[in-house]
């Protein structure tokens, strides 16, 4: 008899309770626990990027690599909980605005993937946007869209933090 059990995990501030077995995936979970299918099942071997989730500690994680029973107490973003009540992420906003989602498959894995970089390196440059996602696939942009919208992201994201610090920028 397969060996099953309870474990609490919290996805996008929902905490709940689920049943899961030893050998069941963060990804299953996500998305058949918990019905959230903007985390995309694609190569599960940790070769695509499609299935990339935010951790607690903020790191990217593939969820196809890790184990749901590793998440017991834990919480997890998906691409589900991104966007706030105001909006789109700054993220999302400029992988729309610069043509970065195409069939849209490997979006929210790639969104995922550069807001984890981002929260973690507010001023990551070409060189880390490009080293974060080196692991992630795009069957349909080449990159190159992705790689700007990031970097407009990034300077989004510093104005954005500016204009917190010292109040909007006059003229
Ligand atoms: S499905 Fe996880 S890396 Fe491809
Ligand atoms: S937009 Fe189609 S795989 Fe990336």
């Amino acid at each position: 008899m397969t060996h099953r059990q309870f474990i609490t995990l919290t996805v996008n501030g929902d905490r709940r309770e689920v049943v899961v077995t030893p050998e069941m995936l963060l990804l299953d979970v996500l998305r058949d626990g918990f019905g959230l299918t903007g985390t995309k099942r694609g190569c599960t071997s940790g070769a695509c990027g499609v299935c990339t989730v935010q951790g607690d500690d903020g790191r990217a994680v593939l969820s196809c690599l890790s184990l749901a029973i590793q998440w017991d107490g834990r919480s997890v973003t998906t691409i589900e909980g991104v966007a706030g009540p105001e909006g789109l992420h700054p993220v999302q906003q400029a992988f729309l605005e610069f043509g970065a989602v195409q069939c849209g498959y490997c979006t929210p894995g790639l969104v995922m993937t550069v807001k984890a970089l981002l929260d973690r390196t507010p001023a990551a440059d070409a060189a880390a946007i490009d080293e974060a996602l080196a692991g992630a696939i795009c069957r349909c942009t080449g990159h190159i869209k992705v790689k700007e919208a990031a970097r407009q992201a990034v300077l989004r994201l510093q104005a954005a933090a500016q204009e917190q610090a010292h109040g909007p920028a006059q003229g």
